[in-house]
């Protein structure tokens, strides 16, 4: 008799045989989901503080965001762009409004936007002359997995099987002042970074060097991209993370994707006028982006947004105390970063077998860079909710503590 492991396990096994195996997932199988909670195939509830990484944003099955799906699959769900259809002129002009840049392409995922963006840069950086294609990033980045984007990536991990990758690609560590000024250089075109870094670990950069990198950008009229695809769209409690700072400090282009079509592929870059002067009819397109479905659902989204900022900023922050303090109790906890809520809690020890710990207790989070458990819940949450999480995570923290030899310091 079929039984609800058995269609889980059905499932893996066919993944096993058929599928490319390029995944290492975690052994669930996952069936449906309600605000910021997820079930198995075999009735098991899981709070779900990843939120399909970064992606679902307003939590799963949101009544808004389900009817302008139901009510835009009947109408036109894909019309390529040889036309023109109603909703990616609004949409671009939400971002445009929101991150003071002049113009938007959209695409379909952050790699995609990132490959654009290098373009971009690329093509900014010849015309003024041959030798200017340099592309500066920082160690220690992410910004996505085809060979241009990896080029830009800097950890060793993810491109070392693909070398060599695009000529000109160099990468600085992150707020070294006096090495971003070595690197700057007449064939230096532009420079790609993460205000907040997120696959490496949610870690900011820093106010004073941004700063530097803006003039220096400017002194070499290099593009300056930031890469908001993870740190960026309402994560950060503001629209982007180059908000946060005072004045803001403004990129000359900005990619982002993740959350804005909440689970529908999309992508945008956003460019200053100088950044969209780069491209001209025919150098860039893409089949599937900016479609009328998604577009519309990121309307949608931008809709909702604006309210839930000042509840992002508010549960952030009290997440991030509540993480400070299990600090306090439990040794091997020894940094908690990110604003929001992107955040990341560096342990002294690995992190993956808290994460399966965290699964068996019905939480779900992510364990990055080997060490950091990164939470990226989704914008709707509350602190009765995140009160839930400390409880699953407390226990885990709590237990990890007690095997490396620590003991809670009260
Ligand atoms: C900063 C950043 N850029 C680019 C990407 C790639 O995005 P995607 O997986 O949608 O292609 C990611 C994915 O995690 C990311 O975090």
């Amino acid at each position: 008799m079929e039984t609800a492991a058995s269609i889980a396990q059905e499932v893996m096994d066919l993944e096993k045989e058929y599928l490319l195996q390029n995944y290492a997932r975690y052994p669930l199988v996952l069936s449906h989901g309600k605000g910021a909670y997820l079930w198995d195939v075999e009735g098991r509830r899981y709070l779900d503080f990843i939120s399909g990484i970064g992606v679902n944003a307003l939590g799963h099955d949101h009544p808004r965001i389900v009817a302008v799906i139901a009510e835009q699959a009947t109408r036109l769900i894909h019309s390529s762009n040889l036309y023109y259809h109603q909703y990616q002129g609004p949409l671009a002009k939400r971002i445009v409004e929101s991150s003071g840049m002049a113009r938007v392409f959209f695409g379909n995922t952050g790699t995609e936007v990132v490959e654009g963006a290098l373009k971009m840069v690329r093509s900014h950086g010849t015309k003024i002359h041959p030798g200017k294609f340099e592309i500066i990033s920082l160690e220690n980045s992410f910004h996505g997995r085809t060979l241009g984007a990896l080029s830009v990536t800097g950890q060793p991990k993810y491109r070392k099987d693909f070398e060599p990758l695009l000529p000109g690609a160099g990468f600085v560590p992150k707020n070294d002042i006096p090495a971003l000024e070595q690197a700057f250089s007449e064939h230096t075109a532009g420079m790609i970074l993460e205000v907040i870094q997120g696959e490496g670990g949610v870690f900011p950069v820093s106010q004073d060097y941004l700063v530097r990198v803006r003039e220096l950008c400017d002194r070499h009229d290099a593009l300056l991209v930031f890469d908001e695809t993870q740190c960026g769209v309402g994560r950060p409690g503001t629209y982007f993370s180059y908000q946060n700072f005072d004045p803001p400090i403004l990129p000359d282009v900005m990619v982002a994707a993740k959350p804005i079509a909440c689970g529908l592929p999309l992508g945008f870059i956003a460019a200053n006028e100088k950044a969209a002067a780069a491209i001209a009819p025919g150098m860039h397109g893409s089949t599937f982006g900016g479609g009328p479905l998604a577009c519309r659902v990121a309307l949608e989204f931008f809709d909702l947004l604006d309210d839930l900022l000042p509840q992002i900023r508010r549960v952030g922050a009290y997440f991030r105390a509540r993480l400070l303090e299990a600090r306090e109790r439990y040794p091997i906890v020894k940094q908690v970063r990110g604003q929001g809520l992107i955040l990341g809690v560096e342990l002294a020890i690995p992190g993956s077998q808290l994460v399966l710990d965290a699964m068996e207790e019905g939480f779900l989070m992510n364990c990055t860079h080997g060490n950091v458990l990164r939470f990226l819940p989704p914008y709707i949450i509350t602190e009765s909710e995140v009160d839930e999480a400390m409880a699953v995570l407390e226990k885990v923290l709590a237990k990890a503590d007690r095997d490396a030899g620590a003991s809670p310091a009260s």
